[in-house]
């Protein structure tokens, strides 16, 4: 077994315990908490009569329902997201999107009880947008351009996403991706309102959400567990 695999085993052994019958997850996408969720999802379902998921994206849909979790509609709150991160800083702020499901991820993120997010170790920096990762804005097709502009008035160096041929990257929700690099972040929560204020700007990869809970998976099989409240 790999090491990644085998921390994250430790992270479901340990999410397990909290999460019973009745318990709605919201699943955030992406591979790393595709593979929580196959270690997870058996030890849950050997104690209950099953689990309930929020999709957020078909990719984790999929997994989902290869694993045997029962698939309910989005009403409003789940009892427990757990996500995958690109980056995470010091604060435990992240860069989300990388897979474009951000808008469905912060939604479903900004009505959970608590939040669990599993990274490996090699995505926690100091700040954001270090290592030349960038934030992927999603934003309204026909705002492409003069988003252009304002994320640039930001200090920000827009870059659509594209797929292997040239042509535009649509989201599930049909709007395009700017993938941004931002001078390492100083201030995240202040660049979240600001670039979320930008018109036709309809979500940006920058999770500010506190409480949460921080799965780092260490290269050789382990995990630390890192939290914070503000
Ligand atoms: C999906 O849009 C993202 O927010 C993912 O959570 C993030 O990109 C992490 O993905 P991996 O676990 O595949 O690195």
């Amino acid at each position: 077994m790999d090491r990644l695999k085998e921390a994250l085993r430790g992270v479901a052994r340990e999410l397990a315990k909290s999460i019973g019958s009745g318990t709605t997850l919201g699943l955030g996408s992406g591979s790393t908490v595709a593979t929580l969720l196959e270690e997870l999802s058996p030890l849950v379902i050997a104690k209950t009569k099953g689990v309930n998921g929020v999709a957020t994206s078909t990719q984790i849909e999929l997994v989902a329902s290869r694993c045997g979790v029962n698939l309910v509609p989005f009403r409003g709150s789940v009892d427990l997201v757990i996500d995958g991160a690109d980056q995470v800083d010091e604060g435990l702020n992240m860069i989300k999107g990388g897979g474009g499901a951000l808008l469905r991820e912060k939604i479903v993120m900004g009505s959970a009880k608590s939040v669990a997010v599993v990274a490996a170790e090699n995505k926690f920096v100091k700040r954001l947008c270090e290592n030349g990762v960038r934030i992927p804005v999603e934003v309204f097709p026909m705002a492409r351009e003069s988003a252009k502009v304002k994320l640039s008035m930001l200090g920000g160096v827009p870059d659509e996403r594209l797929l292997q041929k040239g042509y535009p990257y649509f989201t599930e929700n049909g709007n395009i991706i700017l993938d941004t690099m931002f001078e390492p972040v100083e201030d995240p929560r202040e660049l979240e309102m600001k670039v979320r204020s930008t018109p036709g700007v309809a979500e940006v990869g920058i999770f500010t959400f506190k409480p949460i809970t921080v799965y780092r998976l260490g290269t050789d099989g382990s995990f630390e567990r890192l939290q914070s409240n503000d």
